[in-house]
């Protein structure tokens, strides 16, 4: 199952990327917000993380504005991973090297057909599992 949730910043590029979420029959849950009416990311951050750490989720997308202060108050949470990305090579990068679990985006940065495939190559990107890339998550854990 996918956690996906957004500020009113990013709600118009999440219902984009539930729709495309749907056509491709993968599994989410939407945390929220649910218009453009102004809330506090870090509310949403917290829900879709915590489902992600608990296991309830396998992975998240989080989408404000930019993406950062999603991303910076999903990172507060123990053993999350969250990655802002703006284009596919981070996207993948991230996935290779970071295990990230939780993929976020700007939607007043991207459009929607860039972060539709910024979002298949996150969600179709296994982790490498090389020993130094484990090592340096292992560090980052401690
Ligand atoms: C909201 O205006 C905006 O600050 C938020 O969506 C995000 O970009 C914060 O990093």
């Amino acid at each position: 199952m996918i956690a996906i949730g957004c500020d009113h910043g990013g709600f118009e590029l999440k219902t984009e990327i539930i729709r495309h979420l749907e056509h491709r029959r993968l599994e989410y849950k939407d945390f929220g917000c649910n218009s453009t009416e102004a809330v506090d990311y870090p509310e949403y951050a917290r829900a879709v993380a915590e489902a992600v750490v608990s296991g309830e989720a396998d992975k998240g997308i989080l989408i404000c504005g930019t993406g950062i202060g999603i991303s910076i108050a999903a990172n507060k949470i123990k053993g999350i991973r969250a990655a802002v990305c703006t284009d596919c090579f981070t996207a993948e990068a991230t996935r290779l090297h970071n295990d990230a679990n939780i993929l976020a985006m700007g939607g007043r940065v991207v459009g929607p057909g860039l972060a539709v495939k910024i979002t298949d190559t996150f969600l179709d990107t296994e982790f490498s599992n090389e020993e130094r890339h484990r090592n340096r998550i292992g560090k980052i854990e401690d």
